[in-house]
Parts: structure tokens; C-alpha cells; sequence
């Protein structure tokens, strides 16, 4: 009789699991899995186009395959800039001072710094077929020959 009423309620835990998976597996399947790319699921169950947003804004969380009902433009973090309408987000500004070149344009939120001449000291380094790489480097010592950044 008690081993009988154990073993049902086992029964009952081991269905209570398998019904919770079931629903949880939907959960993710059912409510997601037939919204685009780029749309989100509405509280109705349509599938929505996401925001796009303007330039110098993003959403503000990610928005896809029946996610982001709350995604919002918000404009871009610092140091970071957008120059169209789209669902892009926004890309980090170039830095100057990074590859050693005079700053010509301050970054804002709809372009991106533009950079200039290389710093005193630092000289453009010609790749064989002639492409000039971004980066400016140290003339070092001795200065490279013909170079008239490093005179
Ligand atoms: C960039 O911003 C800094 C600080 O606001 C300012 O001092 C500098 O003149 C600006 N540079 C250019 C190229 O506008």
C-alpha cells in the first residue's frame, strides 16, 4: 500500500518534469522560431519589423527572430558614431593617436574622425604593391633613407 503511493508519487514528479521541458522547448521554439531576421514578436504574436534607427542612433538592445519588443533608438555610446538610417549599429571611431597621425576631425556621432598627416617622427611605411598602410611608424635610428618625415 505506502510502496504503491511512493511509486505514484514519483509518477507525478517524473511527468511534472517532462511536461515542464516540453513547455520550456516551446517557449523558445513556438514563440520564436517563425519571426525573421530582423522582426520581433508583439504581444499579440505578430512578427514586427524591428526599429531602424537614424543616424548617430542604434537600438538599444539586440532586435531579431521574435526578440527586442522593447528595443529602442538611443543614440550612440561615445567614441562611437552611425551616418545612415538603418538597423546597423553603431561603429567605433577611428583613433588617431593610435596609428600616429594628426587628428583633421573630431569624431561625433553621425562621422567619424578623420586623420592627418602623420606626427613628427613617424613616417608612412609603403607596402610592396604600393598600398600605404593606415598606421604611421617610428622613423627609428637610423631614419630610413629618402624620407622626408624623418629629416
Ligand atoms: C577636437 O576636440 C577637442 C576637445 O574638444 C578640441 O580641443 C579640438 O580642437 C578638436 N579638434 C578638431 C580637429 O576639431
Amino acid at each position: 500500500m505506502m510502496a504503491s503511493k511512493i511509486q505514484l508519487e514519483q509518477e507525478k514528479t517524473f511527468f511534472t518534469i517532462i511536461i515542464l521541458l516540453g513547455y520550456l522547448s516551446c517557449k523558445v521554439i513556438c514563440e520564436t522560431g517563425d519571426c525573421r531576421q530582423q522582426e520581433f514578436r508583439d504581444r499579440s504574436g505578430n512578427c514586427i519589423l524591428c526599429n531602424q534607427c537614424g543616424p548617430g542612433m542604434e537600438l538599444s538592445k539586440e532586435c531579431g527572430f521574435g526578440y527586442g519588443e522593447d528595443a529602442q533608438c538611443v543614440t550612440c555610446r561615445p567614441h562611437r558614431f552611425k551616418e545612415d538610417w538603418g538597423f546597423q549599429k553603431c561603429k567605433p571611431c577611428l583613433d588617431c593617436a593610435l596609428v600616429n597621425r594628426f587628428q583633421k576631425a573630431n569624431c561625433s556621432v553621425t562621422s567619424d574622425a578623420i586623420c592627418g598627416d602623420c606626427l613628427p617622427g613617424f613616417y608612412r611605411k609603403t607596402k610592396l604593391v604600393g598600398f600605404q598602410d593606415m598606421e604611421c611608424v617610428p622613423c627609428g635610428d637610423p631614419p630610413p633613407p629618402y624620407e622626408p618625415h624623418c629629416e
